[in-house]
C-alpha cells in the first residue's frame, strides 16, 4: 500500500489531567496508526488538546492562575502520559497555538462571507453557575439547573449562528450513501434521527460571558465558541490556510479516519461535516466512534472518586513498559461498545494472553530447541507455506488486515491470540518431547520450527499493541525486524543458530509472579 493514511483523535480538554478514558482513545488510535505504518510509509497521526472555553476559564480562576498557565500545566500532563504509553503521534496540536488561532479566524470569516454565519438575537435560559445557556430539555422537573439546583434566568444575547439547518438533507444523503462514513454502522440510525431535529447553532458568545477563546474577526464584543475552534484543528494542524494551503494539507486531507468517543459523534458527523461543506473541502472517509470505558462498571467521575490515571495502573502493577496496559485497553471492548476496566480483569487477561499463551509458548519452544538441537535450526526442519501452521498464519494475517480496515481493533487482537492458541494446541497434539524420546528428531525439529516461525508472525502482528514485547520476541528469535507486513512471508527463520540456554528469558512476566510481587514491595 503506497496510499497515505491520515488519522486524527479527538482533542482533550485540558481542564484536568488525563485519565484512562482519554488513554483508551489514544491507544486505539496508536494501534491503528502503527498497523498502517506496517503497510505504508505515509501514515500520519494527529492528536491534541482543546484549550479554550468557559470551563478552562473557570477552573483557572478558581485556582488563581491565568487560563494559559492552567493549559500549560495540564498540557504537559497529557504529553507525559502519551509518552509513557508510547503513543507515537506525528503531531500534537494545542488550540492556543498561534497558527491555529489565525486560521480559525479565517475560517469563521469565510463562513460569514458564504452567508452560513449570521448574527441573531437569542433568548434563552441562562445559568450563572454554569455560565451558559441551558436546553429546557436538560432542566429538572421543577425547571432548575441540574448541576446548581438554581432556576436559570431568561436572558437575551446577540450571538453569531451557523446555518446548520441548510445542510441537513445534504448530510443525511451523504451518510446514507457512504456506508464506511460512520463506523460502527450501528450508530447511523441514531444520527439520522438527531439530524431531523437539528437547528442552527450558536457559534459565538459575548466576551462578557466567555473571554478565554479566539475573538470573532472584526467584532471585539464576541468570542468564537468551542466547536468551530476545536473541530478546525484537524485541518489547521496540517497547514490548512484559506489563501495558501500547505503541501502537507493537500497530501493528507481528507482524513482516512477520525477517531472519537460516542459522546461527540453529533459534532463530528453533523457540525464538522457542514463546516467542511461550506468551506468546499472534501469530507473525511470515516468517523469512527468508540465506546466508553467504565470503572468496575460505573462511569468515571470526580465525584465518585474513581478516576484512574494511566500512570497509576502502570505503577500499581510495577510495569516499566506500557505493553500490557496497551494490549488490555485496545482489546477492552468490542468495536464501538463500552468497555470496563478492573484490576482483576486486567491481570487475568494479560496473564492469560501475554504471559501464558504467547510468552510461555516461546519460552518452552526455545528451551526444547536448546535441549534437542543445541539451539540450532537445521535446513531439513524448515517447512514451506503449505504446512498447516503456515496456512493458519496466512489466514490470520488476512483476518487481521480485514479487521483493521473496519477499525475492529479488539477483534484483530483476538485473531492474533487465537492463532497463538492454535499453535499451543499444535504443540500439545504433536508433543515434540515425545517425538524426541522416540528419537524422531526430524519430526521434532519440524514442529519446533513451525512454532518459532509462527512466533515470528505473532510478533509482527502484535507489534502495534505491544511494541516492546514484539521486539523482545524478535530478539529471542535472534531476528532483525522492522515489523513491516512484507516480512509476513513464511520461512523468515533460516537454518541458523537461534539461541543458547543463557539467552532465553521470558518476554512477559505474569503480573502476579513472585518477581512482580517483589518489585512491587520495592525489593
Ligand atoms: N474537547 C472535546 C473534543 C473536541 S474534538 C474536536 C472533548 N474533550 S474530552 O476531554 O472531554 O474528551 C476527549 C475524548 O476522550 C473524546 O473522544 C471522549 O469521548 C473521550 N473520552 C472521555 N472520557 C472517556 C471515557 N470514560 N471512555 C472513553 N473515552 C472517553 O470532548
Amino acid at each position: 500500500m503506497t496510499e497515505k493514511f491520515y488519522l486524527t483523535t479527538a482533542i482533550d480538554y485540558v481542564n484536568g489531567a488525563p485519565h484512562i478514558g482519554h488513554a483508551y482513545e489514544k491507544i486505539l488510535s496508536d494501534v491503528i496508526i502503527r498497523h498502517k505504518r506496517q503497510l505504508t510509509d505515509k501514515a500520519y497521526m494527529l492528536t491534541g488538546t482543546d484549550e479554550h472555553g468557559i470551563k478552562i476559564q473557570k477552573t483557572a480562576s478558581a485556582k488563581g492562575i491565568t487560563p494559559k498557565e492552567l493549559c500549560d500545566e495540564n498540557f504537559s500532563k497529557f504529553e507525559k502520559a502519551w509518552a509513557e504509553l508510547e503513543i507515537s503521534y506525528d503531531q500534537i496540536i494545542r488550540t492556543t497555538d498561534e497558527k491555529h488561532r489565525k486560521v480559525v479566524k479565517q475560517i469563521f470569516k469565510k463562513l460569514l462571507e458564504n452567508g452560513d454565519i449570521y448574527k441573531h438575537s437569542y433568548t434563552g435560559l441562562y445559568c450563572s453557575g454554569c455560565e451558559c445557556f441551558l436546553n429546557p430539555k436538560d432542566l429538572t422537573e421543577d425547571g432548575l439547573c441540574p448541576d446548581h439546583m438554581k432556576k436559570p434566568e431568561e436572558v437575551t444575547e446577540e450571538n453569531y449562528f451557523f446555518r446548520l439547518s441548510n445542510y441537513k438533507e445534504k448530510i443525511a444523503d451523504y451518510i446514507k450513501s457512504h456506508e464506511d462514513f460512520i463506523l460502527p454502522s450501528s450508530r447511523v440510525n441514531e444520527l439520522l434521527n438527531q439530524l431531523k431535529d437539528i437547528e442552527d447553532i450558536s457559534v459565538s458568545r459575548t466576551k462578557a460571558s466567555v473571554e478565554w477563546g479566539i475573538g470573532v474577526p472584526d467584532d471585539i464584543e464576541q468570542t468564537i465558541y468551542v466547536w468551530i475552534d476545536a473541530l478546525s484543528n484537524y485541518i489547521t494542524a496540517i497547514g490548512y490556510d484559506i489563501e495558501n494551503p500547505s503541501e502537507q494539507f493537500k497530501e493528507l486531507w481528507p482524513a482516512n479516519v477520525q477517531v472519537i468517543g460516542k459522546d461527540i459523534i453529533k459534532f463530528h458527523s453533523i457540525y464538522w461535516i457542514a463546516i467542511l461543506m461550506s468551506l468546499g473541502l472534501p469530507l473525511p472517509k470515516t468517523i469512527y466512534a468508540h465506546g466508553w470505558i467504565t470503572i468496575d462498571q460505573s462511569k468515571m467521575s470526580k465525584s465518585l472518586g474513581n478516576v484512574i490515571a494511566p500512570h497509576d495502573v502502570l505503577e500499581a502493577f510495577n510495569l516499566e513498559k506500557p505493553d500490557a496496559f496497551r494490549y488490555y485497553m485496545a482489546c477492552a471492548a468490542q468495536t464501538g461498545k463500552d468497555g470496563n476496566y478492573s484490576d482483576e480483569d486486567f491481570k487475568e487477561k494479560v496473564n492469560a494472553d501475554l504471559a501464558n499463551n504467547i510468552g510461555n509458548l516461546l519460552n518452552r519452544t526455545l528451551n526444547m530447541l536448546v535441549k534437542y538441537f543445541d539451539g540450532e535450526i537445521k535446513t531439513e526442519f524448515i517447512s514451506d507455506n503449505t504446512s498447516k501452521i503456515a496456512i493458519l498464519a496466512a489466514n490470520t494475517k488476512t483476518q487481521v488486515i480485514e479487521r483493521f480496515n473496519k477499525y475492529e481493533i479488539a477483534e484483530a487482537g483476538n485473531a492474533i491470540v487465537s492463532f497463538a492458541d492454535s499453535v499451543n494446541k499444535y504443540v500439545t497434539d504433536n508433543a515434540p518431547w515425545t517425538l524426541a524420546k522416540e528419537e524422531k528428531m526430524l519430526e521434532c525439529g519440524q514442529v519446533i520450527y513451525n512454532v518459532l516461525e509462527a512466533m515470528r508472525h505473532i510478533a509482527i502482528m502484535l507489534y502495534p499493541y505491544c511494541p516492546n514485547i514484539a521486539k523482545d520476541i524478535m530478539t529471542q528469535l535472534n531476528k532483525e525486524s522492522n515489523f513491516k507486513y512484507d516480512e509476513l512471508v513464511w520461512g523468515g527463520i533460516k537454518a541458523e543458530k537461534i539461541t543458547e540456554k543463557e539467552k532465553i528469558t521470558p518476554v512477559f512476566l505474569r503480573l502476579d509472579s513472585e518477581f512482580a510481587q517483589d518489585k512491587k514491595k520495592g525489593k
